[in-house]
């Protein structure tokens, strides 16, 4: 029997997830880890494994319940309990609304949202058994705000917050803790996927950047000390409260953040 945290982590073979799995096994976490790419789970799993963390990779699709079900399944096989469900996976489509098609928004329903919510679904049961868990999910700084051309993205990443804050006042005054984190733009594998969905190029926008390391730790700090809601860039929140006083003046202030795709020529 491990006494060491359990942690599974969703989207964990590159970007926030990779970089919140190795920041957990500093602390010597056990860290169960899932992506699709099976050689760069291995690899993330060796990252963890040096940084003093017990590794378990599973490949698997979270768009899959079976899948993710076998996740938590081998997580409580392997350390008898879980203790954080960090929901990570995740990618964006950069657009105009009537530019992204219906296949491309049900793919980012069936990653960010439903993945989230199989994740969510496979271990509140655990949860419940031990009145004791704490889900994380990773939402965006667009999940709270919208911006110009990324409004398919958007809608999946509020979808997450509003099933999050719904749970956690569903599990106020039990052991079971849920926090949403927002990031802004992060250094991560995210763009070129975005690029690669879409066939385009897409420009950074302007506005804060942060390293995965940041997005990491502020996750490392929610886990020790749970809260509702974390920023990992201190600014952001800044934006939200922007938008509650006054959101036509954050419609014109957001227009820097916008991501328009362009296709190569
Ligand atoms: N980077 C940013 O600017 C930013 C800002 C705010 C929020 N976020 C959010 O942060 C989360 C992590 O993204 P990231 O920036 O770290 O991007 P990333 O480097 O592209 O990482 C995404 C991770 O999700 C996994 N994944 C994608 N689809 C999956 C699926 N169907 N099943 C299982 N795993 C899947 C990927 O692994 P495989 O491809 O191997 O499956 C990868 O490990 C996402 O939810 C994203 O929306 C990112």
């Amino acid at each position: 029997m491990t006494t060491r945290r359990v942690v599974v982590i969703t989207g964990a073979s590159s970007g926030i997830g990779r970089a919140t799995a190795v920041r957990l096994a500093r602390d010597g976490a056990a860290v169960v880890m899932c992506a699709r790419r099976a050689d760069r789970l291995e690899a993330a799993a060796a990252d963890v494994r040096a940084a003093g963390g017990e590794a378990l990779p599973i490949v698997a699709d979270v768009t899959r319940a079976d899948e993710v079900r076998r996740l938590v399944d081998a997580a409580v096989e392997r350390f008898e309990h879980i203790d954080v469900m960090v929901c990570n996976a995740g990618f964006g489509i950069a657009g105009a609304i009537d530019d992204i098609t219906p296949d491309q928004m049900q793919n980012l329903v069936d990653v960010n949202f439903m993945g989230t919510y199989h994740a969510v679904r496979a271990v509140l049961p655990i949860f419940r058994r031990r009145n004791r868990g704490h889900v994380i999910v990773v939402s965006s700084i667009v999940g709270k705000r919208g911006v110009p051309y990324m409004g398919a993205y958007a809608a999946t990443k509020f979808a997450q917050a509003g099933l999050a804050e719904c749970l956690r006042s569903e599990v106020t005054g039990s052991g079971i803790h849920v926090t949403v984190v927002f990031p802004v733009s992060t250094e991560t594998e995210f763009f070129d996927v975005m690029s690669r969905e879409t066939g385009t190029i897409v420009t950074r926008a302007r506005g804060p950047r942060q390293d995965a390391s940041v997005v990491a730790d502020a996750i490392a700090r929610a886990i020790d000390r749970p809260v509702p809601e974390v920023f990992p860039h201190a600014w952001s929140r800044g934006l939200v409260w922007l938008n509650a006083a006054a959101p036509g003046i954050c419609d014109r202030f957001v227009q820097r953040f916008g991501r328009k795709p362009v296709r190569p020529e």
